[in-house]
């Protein structure tokens, strides 16, 4: 869904329909290069290793990040086709109609995007938004399976604010005070991103008495900031009620909450991924009833290992029974 949600607003394409031949074959490659990205590599603590690629990583990585430019491409000549057969008047442009509208040779920067560099950023757009909003949403269902007592209080919200008759729809959510605190307790657990991206100091800096010198690669641990005691009162607790009554907020404002991270680099992707978020968590919850696999796992036994890669994602995919509720009337 969340790759879906991308494909739409990029290309105004169903990647995953089953029409669209080159759809699953781009989620495949852009997953493997993902997949590819995340694992450690010996060779970036031995560089002596790095010619020998000990694990394939490099030859694997360049395999599949061809294959997706491949695809890309593919999609962006395919638009350029439809211009010039005319056919570009569409009421609603799409995200790679805007930046055809700006393509050029580079040399003026802020107006003229080079065409190899649009490819890229729609590749970026894939990676960036598609495994960091299904780990998110998947970990909010985790911990909401794993605390009763909070899937009640979300479902009693819906029934109240939507009713048993009809779906939600994005302008329920900001009447959805409860799930809004779920959607941000889950983050603070569990930033998708845990070490934002690796930032670089640009001149030799004194940060709280530490020597840091110039060109040195810095992480920012939001996952451990998520989790300090020093900020948040029995930290590795999920209590959505938190952050009821709370001006806290994870738009980069709050240093104590930065899934998104904060400052000029800040996920550009924020306020999509809040909706898509919301609602896809308010949709399942409200048109459904989750149950775990009772053979294999109790809410207090779930299974909560973290795998890293891009985006830290579970380790053990959860697995949930879904009930249709029977009240709900299809959209
Ligand atoms: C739950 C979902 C998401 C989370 C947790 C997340 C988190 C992040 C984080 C932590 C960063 C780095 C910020 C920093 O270092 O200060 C980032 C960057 C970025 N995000 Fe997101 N993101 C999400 C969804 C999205 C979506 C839906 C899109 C776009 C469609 C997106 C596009 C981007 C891009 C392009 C960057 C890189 C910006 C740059 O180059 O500096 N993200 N995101």
């Amino acid at each position: 869904m969340a790759f879906n949600v991308i494909g739409n607003l990029m290309l105004s394409r169903d990647l995953l329909d089953s029409q669209c031949k080159e759809g699953y074959e781009f989620f495949q490659a852009t997953g493997m290069a993902a997949m590819w990205a995340g694992t450690p590599n010996v060779a970036d603590f031995l560089p002596f290793l790095k010619w020998f690629d000990p694990q394939g990583l490099r030859r694997n990585m360049s395999r599949d990040m061809a294959r997706a430019l491949r695809i890309v491409e593919g999609f962006v000549k395919e638009r350029l086709e439809e211009y010039k057969l005319g056919n570009e008047e569409k009421n609603n442009k799409d995200f790679l109609d805007t930046l055809l509208e700006f393509e050029g040779d580079g040399k003026d920067w802020h107006e003229k995007i080079p065409y190899e560099r649009i490819i890229i950023i729609i590749l970026e757009m894939f990676f960036a938004g598609s495994e960091t909003t299904s780990a998110a949403t998947e970990w909010a269902m985790a911990e909401l399976l794993r605390k009763p007592e909070a899937m009640r209080k979300v479902k009693e919200e819906l029934n109240e604010v939507v009713g048993e008759n009809r779906n939600v729809e994005e302008s329920d959510i900001e009447k959805l005070p409860y799930l809004q605190a779920v959607v941000k307790e889950a983050l603070r657990l569990h930033p998708s991103v845990p070490l934002l991206v690796p930032r670089n100091t640009m001149q030799d800096t004194n940060f709280m008495g530490y020597h840091i010198a110039k060109d040195t690669q810095v992480f920012v641990n939001a996952w451990a900031i998520g989790r300090d005691p020093d900020s948040w009162e029995d930290p590795l607790t999920f209590k959505p009620e938190r952050f009821l009554g709370s001006n806290i907020d994870y738009k980069g404002q709050n240093f104590e909450l930065i899934p998104f991270g904060s400052g000029r680099r800040i996920c550009i992707g924020m306020l999509l991924a809040q909706r898509v978020l919301l609602l896809s968590l308010a949709s399942l919850i409200h048109c459904f009833d989750w149950e775990l696999d009772k053979d294999s796992t109790t809410p207090e036994t779930l299974d909560m290992r973290e795998k890293i890669g891009m985006s830290v994602k579970k380790l053990i995919p959860l697995n949930v029974i879904p009930k249709k509720r029977p009240r709900i009337m299809a959209a």
